[in-house]
């Protein structure tokens, strides 16, 4: 629990590599995600460590800049093959994109989310530069690196009582 309370975005960071080991322990919790029956756990990732692929990643659009002082990008892609009903894989992927970034908090990675899908230039900008295949959707890029000096996950009460309603709105 304190992983999710101390999760903040992170989009500045250190040099310091960050261990095939942690990339591994991402990728695990994003696929132990909640995955719709319709939705069939669509989820697959390309890891990028490669500087000018990471390099053309900032590229995607004014949003995404901040990718270029990342150790580790790790794209999410939706296999379309797998899903039953077209309107549910966004949800899938978001389950499995918010797991990685409690994992990325739990390990003391700073990491955030790009948001991607369902930006059709943006998704179209990463199926050419990976090549992707009509059945495979971009959905996201998060960002990973150890937080830069001054960056860190720390608690910020976001708990806000007036959003919530007892038995009746
Ligand atoms: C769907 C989605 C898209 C996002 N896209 C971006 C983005 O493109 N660039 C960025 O810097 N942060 C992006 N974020 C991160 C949010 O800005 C961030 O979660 C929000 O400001 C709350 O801050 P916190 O994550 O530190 O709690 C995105 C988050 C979500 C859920």
């Amino acid at each position: 629990m304190e992983a999710i309370n101390k999760r903040r975005s992170i989009r500045k960071y250190s040099d310091k590599q960050v261990e095939d080991e942690k990339i591994d322990k991402l990728l695990r919790a994003a696929m132990q995600a909640a995955g719709s029956r319709l939705g069939s756990e669509p989820w697959e990732f390309i890891v990028v460590k490669d500087k000018n692929t990471i390099q053309k990643l900032s590229e995607m659009s004014p949003n995404a800049k901040l990718v270029s002082g990342a150790n580790v990008a790790i794209v999410l892609l939706a296999n379309m093959d797998r899903v039953h009903y077209p309107l549910v894989w966004q949800q899938d992927m978001a389950a499995a994109a918010e797991n990685l970034l409690l994992e990325a908090s739990y390990l003391d990675l700073g990491a955030v989310w790009i948001g991607t899908a369902p930006v059709q230039e943006r998704m179209d900008y990463l199926s050419e530069l990976f090549n992707l295949g009509e059945n495979i959707r971009p959905f996201n890029i998060i960002s990973i690196g150890y937080p830069a000096e001054g960056q860190e996950n720390k608690f910020l009460d976001k708990y806000d009582e007036t959003r919530v309603h007892y038995e009746k709105y």
